[in-house]
Order: C-alpha cells, then structure tokens, then sequence
C-alpha cells in the first residue's frame, strides 16, 4: 500500500493541470484521443522540467545537495578523485564541488533543450524517477541520506572494458551491488547496455549519474523506478480500483471555452452538463453508477440519432453490431424513447463480455482512457449532446457512447481487441501512447471491416454520425488495408471526414496484426489481467510465470476433457 500511495503521490506531482482547450492553442474541429496524447505529451514533458528545474533550485537554496557530498567524501578520501581510464577522469576536488553541480546542470539543461529542439526528446536525460528522487533530496534532509534500492541502466560505447569503470564509481559513491546484467545493445554506437541494480543513498545515486554522464565511454544512463526495480515503466493502475486516480480530463467544461460548441451560448445546457459531470468527479469504483432523469429534450435528442441508427444499420453497420444491436433491443435496453442509464448498459456488457461502464466527466487523457480497457472498463460520459445538434458533437457525448460503442463491447472477440489496445497502454512511453491512440483512433472509432465482400462499419465515431458514415463507404476516401505500423504514424483529420480509412479482413485478423506490432514496441515485460482479481499482473519473475502456466495447464486439461468426451460414441 506504501508503494501505490507513493506512487500515486508521484503521478500528481506530473498530473495535467492544463485544459485542453481552445485557449491553449487546439482549435480542432472535433476533439480526439489522437490530439489529446499529443497535448499529453507536450504538457507532461513541460511539467517534468518544471518541477525539475524547481528541485534544483530548492536543492540550491538550501546547500543541502552539496554538504551531503561534501560529508560523503569526507568519509573517504579515495572518492575524491574516481578515476576512469583513457584520460576521463571524473574528479570532485572539494572547492570545485559547486562548479562541478553547475556544470552538470549546464549539460544536463542542454542536453534536454537539444532534444526539445530536433523534436526528439527522450527520457534518458529527464526521467520521472529522476524528478522524483530530486525532489525527495530537497524536500527531506533524513530523505538525502536514506539507502534505496534502484536501477540503472548504462549504455556501453566502448565494450565491457569500461564496466569496471562503472563498479569503481559505485564503490566510491559506497553502493552495493545486488544485480549486474549485459546484453548486447540495439542502439546504434552502443555496444552493450548494462543493468545495475543497487542499494545506495539517494543523494549519491543522483552523483553517482552526474558523474557517468561527464564520460564519453557512457550513454543514455538511465535510473529506473525506486519503487518497483525489476519494472522499466511509469507507475500505472494495477487494480482496477485505481482507475479511481486515472480521471484527468483534457475537456474540462468544454461548452464554456469553445466558441465552436454548440452549447456555447446556452447557460441552461451548460449548468447541465457540469450538473452530471460533477456525478462523475465523485464516483468511486464498486459505486453503482448514478442514475440520470434524462430530460424530455435530452430523450428527444436522443430519439432523432436512434432513428437514423435503425435506418442505416442494417445495410452498413458490421454483422457484429447488429447481432448485439437487436439483443438490445430485445432486452429493452436500447428503445427510442429513452436514454439508457449506464448503469444497466453496465450490467448487460457484464454479461456478454466482462466489461463494465465506469462514468467520465468528459475527455480524458488518452494515457488514463487506454489504461481503463486494460481492466474491461470503459470509461462513457453520460450528458447529452445540445439540442439543436443532434447529428454532430465535437466532444464525445452518451449518446455516441452508447450507440458507437456499447454493441461492440459486447461482442467477444472485439472486446478482446480493446482490453489489448488498453494492456499495451500500461507503462508505454508517451510517444508509444500516441501510437496506440492513433490506432484505436482508426479501429475503435473510424474502422471498417469485410464482410462477404463488402466494406462495413465497425468504428464507433462512424455508427453514430450518419454522415461521416456515408462517406466512409462511400468511393470518395481512400480505403487501406489495416496494418499497425503504418496505421500507428497515419497523420489523422480532425478538420474534416477522413480522407483515409483503414479496413480490418475481421477482428480475429486485426487483433493478430495488432499483437504482432505491440511486441515490437519498447516496453520491456509483458502484463496479463487476471479476472479474478481485477488486478494487471506484471509478468517479470520466473515465480509469476510460472504460476500462470500452472494455471493454463488446469485449462488445458479440462478442454482436453471435453474434447474426448465429445468423441466418446453415444
Ligand atoms: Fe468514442
């Protein structure tokens, strides 16, 4: 419980404290999970080097840093000078320790601002863990001195040689080694990447990077999580009861920041929507979902897009949408006169495939809405799209959740499909979650399918706006075969209706694709839901495997039963 009270506290110090709005410079005609990672990405690196750089400045002020390290040498002379062969001799003399702090300083901003600059930043300069002990050292004088355990990474340019190297300094910053591991590296210039894991003061953790990084020999040294050693990852949801830290909204009261909004100028509509989304700031996981008396113009909203669902539906809607369609129906769940309430669309996806509905204020970020199907959960507003705009809405709305989306979360192999999109979300680099939503931005919501033939919707942003719909089967838009990869980097429209849509041969295929191209990706473990427990397992140890195949097995056995006995002659 420590561990994820930390973490959490960890997440807040990086959460999005900006809108995602106009004001802050996305005048997008509709809003997206696409855009959202992108601005995700920008403000999250923003915030990383603010709080950094307010680390180093406390740190500064107080001296702490520096009397830690100057207490440190004082304990042993040797580590005054560590000395490296081939003239890279990293040396602290005494007086020079400040220079020494700022001219790492000085590298380490240049480094960042020279990625920031070519557009490729990465985290080896910069990394969440780093902030996070930066701020421990200053926030606590008992925090600086305190033995954690860690990890490094270290890339090799020069061959195992310069391993020694590396254990020098660690003895000199008077670490224990627990772990040394090498593989042969994949980045060009490098040739292996070495992981340490240590026990070590964290002040003397932050020296001891600085001072690889004043070596030609090393690259991209890297520390990783102090929480979590075996895991090169941010800290992410494990039980589904976390979702409840995973609600940060981009779209927060969008009517009153978008001029474009069709509720714009309606007081009325906006003290609505902020009435139910308020429902969703204080809903907590195991909470039923809060029931909604939906409005006689909401109800009318809604009747209008139902009926052009009908009317389209059986000719261009996937066989998948139609079969949980009319199931819908049968069970009265979808009538045109009412909005369903989310708690009994809830119940019904349970039923058919696991998934539950959690309520979202509004657009959430792309790395808290992927992380939620990780756990079968799909997070759905539950307002209404303005009156007098039935057939579009710039932000999602319940009703295109519950028309768009519901059918097909509860078709099995589909709903399979999400849950992986949210799985290969969990601890993915920021720039792997703009993939990610890029591909859910063509499956999940714009994607088409065959069908004996025939090109189908599947995608939720085209079932529920007949006029993109039109257009998507239409010969106007170019239609591409679906293959993550390329459909990963496909620039999306947000001004207008694509002018290219990605076509699945079925889910069965394009979940295959899609689980080839996730284990390309750089996340180094694998993660597995376990129902049972409603908990994400991180499968990094020899005991959690195999306890997992042990579990298969079971299975195994028991399909294998059933096999032989329906063999068996009457
Ligand atoms: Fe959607």
């Amino acid at each position: 419980m420590m561990a994820v009270a930390a973490a959490q506290k960890n997440r807040e110090m990086f959460a999005i404290k900006k809108s995602y709005s106009i004001e802050n410079g996305y005048p997008s005609r509709r809003r997206s999970l696409v855009d959202d990672a992108r601005f995700e990405t920008i403000v999250v690196k923003q915030t990383k080097q603010s709080v950094l750089e307010e680390a180093r400045q406390k740190a500064n002020e107080d001296e702490s840093l520096e009397s830690c390290v100057l207490q440190a040498q004082g304990e042993n002379p040797s580590q005054e000078k560590i000395e490296f062969e081939n003239n890279e001799n990293i040396e602290i003399p005494h007086d020079e320790v400040e220079e020494f702090e700022v001219e790492n300083l000085e590298s380490e901003r240049n480094y960042i601002e020279d990625q920031q600059e070519n557009g490729s930043i990465d985290d080896f300069g910069l990394t969440e863990d780093e902030v996070v002990l930066q701020n421990a050292v200053s926030d606590s004088p008992d925090a600086e001195n305190e033995l954690i355990r860690a990890a490094l990474v270290v890339r090799l340019k020069d061959g195992m040689s310069s391993l020694g190297r590396i254990l020098k300094a660690i003895e000199n910053y008077h670490g224990i080694v627990l772990h040394l591991e090498s593989r042969p590296s994949q980045d060009e210039g490098m040739q292996h990447d070495i992981l340490i894991k240590l026990d070590m003061t964290r002040v003397n953790i932050l020296q001891l990077i600085r001072s690889l990084r004043q070596s030609a020999s090393f690259a991209g040294i890297n520390l990783l999580s102090e929480d979590n050693i075996s895991v090169k990852a941010p800290w992410f949801p494990k039980h589904a009861s976390e979702l409840d830290s995973c609600n940060h909204l981009m779209t927060k009261y969008e009517p009153e920041l978008d001029m474009n909004h069709p509720g714009f100028a309606d007081k009325v509509y906006r003290q609505r929507r902020k009435e139910i989304a308020e429902i969703a700031f204080g809903y907590k996981f195991g909470d039923p979902i809060p029931r909604i008396s939906y409005t006689d113009v909401e109800n009318k909203t809604w009747r209008s897009v139902f009926r052009t669902v009908l009317d389209l539906m059986p000719k261009h809607a996937c066989m998948e949408y139609r079969l949980v369609f009319k199931k819908l129906q049968d069970e009265k769940i979808f009538v045109e006169d009412r909005i369903p309430q989310l708690e009994e669309m809830s119940a019904f996806l349970r039923r058919n495939t696991g998934f539950t509905l959690r309520p979202a204020a509004g657009l959430l970020t792309a790395r808290d809405f992927l992380a939620s199907l990780a756990f079968r959960i799909f997070q759905s507003t539950q307002y209404v799209r303005h009156v007098n705009s039935p057939y579009h809405t710039p932000e999602p709305d319940c009703i295109h959740e519950l028309l768009g989306h519901m059918p097909l979360l509860a078709d099995p192999s589909f709903a399979q499909f999400s849950q992986e999109i949210g799985l290969a979300s969990l601890g993915a680099s920021d720039e792997e979650i703009e993939k990610l939503s890029t591909v859910y931005w063509f499956t999940v919501e714009f994607g088409l399918c065959k069908e004996q033939g025939k090109i189908k919707a599947y995608g939720a942003g085209l079932l529920s706006s007949y006029g993109e719909l039109l257009h998507a089967i239409s010969e106007k838009p170019e239609h591409r075969a679906f293959e993550p990869a390329s459909t990963a980097v496909q620039p999306y429209q947000d001004q207008n209706y694509q002018p290219i849509y990605y076509v699945a041969e079925s889910f069965e295929d394009a979940k295959e694709k899609f689980r080839r191209w996730v284990s390309t990706m750089s996340r180094p473990f694998e993660v597995r839901f376990n129902p049972h427990t409603e908990r994400v397992e991180v499968l990094d140890s020899i005991d959690k495997l195999e306890s997992v195949i042990t579990q298969l097995n079971t299975e195994i056995l028991h399909l294998n039963n059933a096999v032989q006995k329906l063999k068996r002659p009457f």
